[in-house]
């Protein structure tokens, strides 16, 4: 019999956004009438912009021509989208486009960055955080056993209300840090000083920061830094990883990219220094052929000056949704973050965070997304998403206030 990867038999359960599928489904099951207002998972409800439609159809019409069709793309992405995401989102900031690798997701990226990393680095994760970095952690062996909700073999660096979610590096060495800001789950945002931090502890300490900007553009604060290329010295120890999903509505279209500025290095077992660079490269172009040419014109046209109204619309709605969400929860008197520069509410409940979505679930048909499924740092919290309508965003709310 084939024998399979040992490190998935260490994963705990199924995949956080699976299992509450999977618990939506089954009292559907039992409900078949139930009608659900999903604020769980953070999926996009407005549509792709108009000016992405137009552009696909366009790429469509080609590659339905003889003379215009194309077969394989570069696998590192068009340069016509790396020369516009260099121009727009890294204008000032000394980022080439051939350091931008186009790709077909974040989340894919951010696990498949481990590809190219040596098996033994210490790796520390926020907590809570984004399942997807300890997940794939585990997959890559790097946990030694599962005790109390955390994985031994990872550091989790504690995000609390007394450090308002944004945690501090810790007092010894690591070798690869993962940061997500706007953060996922808990909507905190970080200033220059505090990325800053970061930065010179990375420096000193030769680790590499694994940067997740997927919600940069949820940021209206002009003091907050959007990419982690703001901050001084971060071109020597960070790679930045971006996302159409939830900007521009790609989460089922697929687009988002890498920055891997060219000068960080990385060191074999002789102490040998390699380009960081030239490895993804190696990675990608080994096992990636590229995202789609009519996926990538959507996406470069986002950056044209009607696309760009589009996604300011779309951002602004669901932004507002993020109000109207804060404010009710802070009606009731829960404290609650995020939802500032963030589509996420992050709101501290105070009890068991499985047995609080059971309740909106069962009682207000309403999902959201248990602390706890974040990380052992998450129990007592909630996540509410701002991705829905604003008809289903105050039907969810008023149906929570009365099961409250
Ligand atoms: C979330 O809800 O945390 C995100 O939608 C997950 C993702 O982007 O993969």
């Amino acid at each position: 019999m084939i024998k399979m990867n040992p490190h998935f038999a260490m994963l705990t359960s199924s995949y956080l956004f699976s299992r509450i599928a999977e618990k939506v489904n089954e009292h559907l099951k039992q409900n078949p009438d139930a009608d659900i207002i999903k604020l769980g998972i953070g999926d996009v409800t407005r549509s792709l912009p108009e000016v992405s439609v137009k552009a696909m159809k366009r790429a469509a019409d080609e590659l339905g021509t003889e003379k215009a069709f194309r077969g394989y793309g570069p696998e590192q992405g068009y340069d016509f989208l790396r020369k516009a995401i260099a121009e727009h989102d890294y204008r000032g900031l000394d980022i080439e486009p051939d350091e931008i690798f186009i790709s077909d997701g974040a989340k894919c990226d951010t696990g498949n960055f481990l590809d190219i990393l040596a098996h033994d680095i210490s790796v520390a994760v926020p907590d809570p955080v984004y399942p997807v970095y300890v997940d794939t952690n585990v997959m890559a062996g790097r946990a030694t056993g599962y005790h109390h909700g955390r994985y031994e073999g990872l550091r989790y660096l504690e995000g609390t209300p007394d450090n308002d979610f944004i945690p501090t590096p810790p007092s010894d060495r690591v070798d690869l840090i993962y940061l997500c800001f706007p953060n996922n789950p808990t909507g905190a945002v970080a200033t220059r000083d505090q990325l800053q931090v970061w930065v010179d502890y990375a420096l000193g300490a030769g680790a590499l920061i694994l940067f997740d900007a997927a919600y940069e553009r949820f940021i209206s604060d002009r003091n907050i830094p959007r990419s982690i290329f703001e901050i001084k010295g971060a071109k020597e120890c960070a790679v930045e990883f971006r996302s159409f999903s939830k900007t521009a509505g790609f989460t089922g279209t697929r687009c988002a990219f890498t920055v891997v500025p060219k000068v960080i290095r990385a060191a074999d077992d002789h102490g040998k220094r390699h380009s960081l660079h030239a490895l993804w490269n190696r990675r990608q172009s080994t096992k990636f052929n590229g995202v789609s040419y009519p996926v990538q014109r959507a996406a470069e046209a986002i950056y044209s000056p009607e696309g760009k109204r589009e996604v300011d619309e779309r951002i602004s709605y669901y932004m507002r949704n993020a109000r109207l969400i804060r404010d009710a929860v802070q009606r009731h008197g829960y404290n609650c973050w995020g939802g500032r520069n963030s589509p996420y509410v992050w709101i501290e409940t105070g009890t068991d965070s499985w047995s609080f979505f059971d309740r909106l679930l069962y009682e207000a048909s309403v999902v959201i997304t248990p602390g706890v499924g974040f990380g052992r740092m998450g129990e007592g919290f909630i996540r509410i998403s701002a991705f829905n309508s604003h008809e289903n965003v105050e039907h969810a709310l008023r149906r929570i206030e009365k099961a409250l």
